[in-house]
């Protein structure tokens, strides 16, 4: 694939789960691959795996986004394209405190923001670049019983297409990736709303990987491995209100106490 062939790409939150296929993706694609993520262990055990060159750092601070640049930036020789995949759930409801808000805001917003900030710059005066956000089907509508998470994944997709509509049109593309169910730890770890995460077919990491390639062949700007949420989104958009009290009877579901083995039979 020619728009990743010799490449520099980094990859972040890549030990495991749609980063770390993604990484092999670009590898495959004949890519240079830079993996990061705050689980060094993890990480450096993928690396070896995949032939990637490893950076461990935590992306939801300054200081570990500008050594993540720095160190793949001296490993690679430049860095052309930006995967910014990592993420966290980040809480549940009102209960959830505001460190947590915040912890969530820092890494599912402004790890994109800081980089970008870095990244953009160099490319505006060089040969331009690639600009990958990991957002979710969540940042396009709602994620039930998860607030933080729903919140700062319309965040992400709302810089991402504000960083497509400000520098587009000067040499920097910028994809945005929503997936719904796919099976990773984040998945596992949903709880009781696994099932509704699953509604629409449970993809595997290299799926969503492959749907990213093909949008990058494409030049599309939004990524939609499960074709559904397109209609979702549709939907939301046409009839907010009719949506919204869709959302509703879906919530009920989640509120009804669990039925009695008797009840059940
Ligand atoms: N699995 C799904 O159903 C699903 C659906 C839509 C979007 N997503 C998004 O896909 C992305 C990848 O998630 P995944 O499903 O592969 O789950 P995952 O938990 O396997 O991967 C996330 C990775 O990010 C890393 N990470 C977390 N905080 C970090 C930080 N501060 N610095 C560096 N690395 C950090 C984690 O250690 C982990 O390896 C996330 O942004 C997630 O929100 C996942």
């Amino acid at each position: 694939m020619e728009a990743l062939r010799d490449k520099g790409v980094v990859v972040t939150g890549a030990a495991g789960g749609i980063g770390r296929a993604i990484a092999e993706a670009c590898l495959a694609a004949g890519a240079r691959v830079v993996v990061n993520d705050l689980d060094a262990e993890r990480l450096l055990a993928t690396a070896t795996e995949l032939g990637a060159y490893a950076v461990p750092a935590d992306v939801s601070t300054s200081d570990g986004i500008a050594a993540l640049i720095e160190l793949s930036t001296a490993h690679l020789g430049g860095i052309d394209v930006w995967v910014g995949n990592a993420g966290i759930q980040g809480g549940l409801g009102l209960e959830t405190p505001d460190e947590t808000w915040q912890r969530a805001h820092e890494v599912n917003v402004m790890a994109h923001v800081r980089a970008a900030r870095l990244l953009v710059p160099a490319w505006l005066e060089g040969r331009g670049g690639r600009f990958v956000v990991t957002a979710s089907a969540a940042g396009l509508l709602t994620m039930i019983g998860a607030a933080p998470y729903s919140v700062t994944k319309h965040g992400a997709v709302a810089f991402a297409e504000w960083l497509a509509a400000t520098y587009g049109h000067r040499g920097i593309d910028v994809h945005c990736l929503c997936p719904q169910g796919v099976d990773t730890a984040i998945y596992r770890n949903a709880g009781e709303v696994q099932g509704l995460l699953a509604a629409d077919g449970l993809l595997t990491p290299a799926e969503v990987a492959a749907a990213l390639l093909e949008a990058i062949e494409q030049g599309r700007h939004q990524v939609l491995p499960h074709p559904q949420v397109r209609e979702y989104a549709v939907a939301r958009a046409t009839d907010t209100d009719a949506w919204v009290r869709g959302m509703q009877r879906l919530q009920r579901r989640y509120d009804a106490p669990p039925r009695s083995t008797e009840e059940n039979a």
